[in-house]
């Protein structure tokens, strides 16, 4: 046992596992392959890349990745670099899929903000922010394409503060921001890395003395460059923060770097720096108390269901975050809220398009089971005794809604099949109207394309063809209130009153400016915006 013992601790403190997050075209895709590329997976870099670019099969289960170019589902991608095991979540990029984006972040442990330096904060980054910062992980930010003009820093990170909330720390500084960029200056080695336009090479040059006044700068940058340079670097001194890794790690202050993720220039340093003060897998609180992941009992939380991967042979993948102890491949866990034992036999493990089977793996690792049916999105798989249960994954409030029937009435039992399964994998939230007696449902989306594959799913994998009419809808709000008859309600006449799934009752508002209006109508009404799927 003490072997064991010492087996998951040495793995628990070399992984890393995080999410990218972003606004699409910051450069994800191209960071993404840079990273693996470190990690000497260059085929799987490729595939990234090919896999948006579309040049060849994208995705063997759904057209619509093909068409758009775009990836519907996530997938996870492991690496090793420096003795370091790094699992990548990938999330969808493009805006219309967030609520996947949203739900893989429930398995990170610490987020890679990934900004356009021309750009600045963007709003699904702006989003996906507010869910790391919920969260509690630490956040990282890496400015991109420092090869281009881009915002002057300063104001990057005072945007960083004003929008985001959070006080930011450069770790290094770009020299040259007005498309004439020459490099980066690193503060903690007091040491120059020059931008040579792209080749991927990198040269170093280390101050003498230790500052950044140092004579040696001044002769490779030029006087221009270096009197902004030491001015840039005296201010941030002075009226910056301070560094203080207690901060970085409860996520109130990001370290920020700059680089090129299409030049590889700030990649690697990024990246070493990244590994060094990333949190590895950490305590998790459960219903029964905390669970440390050096435990020798395995544990762990699905965060993702996909239905119909492979047309072939129609398959339904639970994907789990490992919390705890060691996972091996056939062993039998158990499945704490069905309360029954489960074998996990032919456990997945994916590399990008690569799927392999896993004979081990350890906390932070991601690792998809065939699903007979019987996993949920938030179920908690558990190998020692008690009820042990992960905190449940928060559904995000859907943005966009419409009434959904099946064109032929005779489909009713498929096209409820199809909706059960698609809501099981919460890519669509279901609501049944309340305040008036109409069979059909109203399906809520976070993003409108969502709408698209909705169609596009029932259609291929249940054969039934939909009715589809939008609604006018962009909040969904849960009432708190216990007891609350939401009829007797005073709510504005374009707001309607529906219940989820569950059962729970919600308002569907068409503005912010109505939920106001609902609020003040009725003071003692409480409306939250995230529910927990329990
Ligand atoms: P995403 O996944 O976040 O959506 O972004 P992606 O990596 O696809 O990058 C979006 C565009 O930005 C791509 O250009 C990419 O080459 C470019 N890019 C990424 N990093 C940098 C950088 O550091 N500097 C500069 N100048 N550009 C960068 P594209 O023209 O849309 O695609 P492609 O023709 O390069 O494939």
């Amino acid at each position: 046992m003490p072997d064991l013992k010492n087996e998951i601790k040495k793995e628990v403190s070399r992984r890393k596992t995080f999410a990218i997050i972003s606004h699409p075209d910051a450069g994800k895709t191209t960071l993404t392959e840079k990273l693996l590329l470190y990690g000497g997976a260059i085929r799987l870099a490729g595939s990234v890349k090919a896999r948006k670019a579309n040049k060849y099969a994208v995705s063997d289960w759904m057209e619509i990745e093909k068409q758009r170019g775009i990836s519907v589902t996530s997938s996870v991608m492991q690496f090793e670099y420096n003795d370091y095991c790094i699992n990548i979540l990938d999330t969808p990029g493009h805006q219309d899929f967030s609520e996947d984006t949203y739900r893989t972040l429930v398995a990170a442990d610490s987020a890679v903000m990934l900004i356009d330096g021309a750009k600045g904060v963007e709003a699904q980054t702006i989003k996906l922010f507010h869910v790391c910062k919920m969260r509690g992980i630490p956040i990282f930010t890496f400015v991109n394409k420092m090869d281009r003009a881009s915002k002057d820093p300063f104001e990057l990170m005072e945007e960083i503060e004003q929008v985001l909330g959070i006080r930011s720390y450069p770790m290094n500084w770009p020299i040259g921001t007005e498309g004439d960029f020459k490099g980066i200056y690193n503060r903690k080695h007091s040491q120059i890395e020059l931008f040579d336009g792209g080749a991927h090479g990198q040269t170093q040059v280390s101050s003498t003395v230790g500052k950044v006044d140092d004579t040696i700068f001044a002769d490779l940058l030029g006087s221009h460059y270096h009197d902004k340079l030491c001015e840039d670097i005296e201010l941030l001194d002075m009226a910056g923060d301070e560094f203080d890794k207690e901060k970085i790690r409860s996520g109130e202050l990001t370290p920020m770097f700059f680089g090129s993720a299409m030049t590889n220039f700030g990649v690697q340093p990024f990246l070493e720096s990244f590994l060094e003060l990333a949190p590895s897998p950490g305590i998790k609180t459960t219903s029964n108390g905390e669970i440390d992941p050096e435990s020798d009992k395995f544990s762990g939380f699905i965060f993702k269901i996909q239905a119909n991967m492979n047309p072939t042979h129609r398959d339904r993948l639970a994907f789990i975050r490992i919390c705890s102890g060691k996972f091996t491949k056939g062993m039998t866990v158990k499945h704490v809220n069905a309360g029954k034992d489960v074998r996990l036999s032919q456990p997945q493990q994916f590399m990008a398009q690569e799927r392999t089977i896993v004979e081990e793996a350890y906390p932070g690792d991601i690792i998809g089971l065939f699903d007979p049916g019987i996993f949920n999105l938030g179920d908690t798989l558990y190998e020692g005794n008690g009820n042990v249960r992960f905190e449940g994954i928060p559904i995000f409030p859907a943005e966009f809604f419409a009434r959904v029937s099946p064109a032929d009435t005779m489909k009713r039992k498929q096209f409820i099949k199809g909706i059960d399964q698609l809501s099981e994998e919460g890519a669509i939230q279901v609501f049944k109207q309340i305040d008036i007696g109409i069979e059909a449902l109203i399906i809520g989306v976070v993003g409108a394309l969502q709408f698209e594959v909705l169609e596009y799913r029932l259609k291929n994998e249940y054969g039934v063809s939909l009715r589809v009419q939008n609604l006018p809808f962009r909040h969904a709000r849960w009432i708190e209130n216990e007891g609350l008859d939401p009829r007797k309600l005073n709510l504005p006449s374009t707001s309607i009153i529906v219940e989820d799934k569950e059962g729970r009752n919600s308002i569907l508002f068409e503005n912010e400016w109505s939920i106001r209006m609902a609020e003040e109508r009725n003071k003692d009404l409480k409306l939250i915006d995230i529910a927990t799927q329990d």
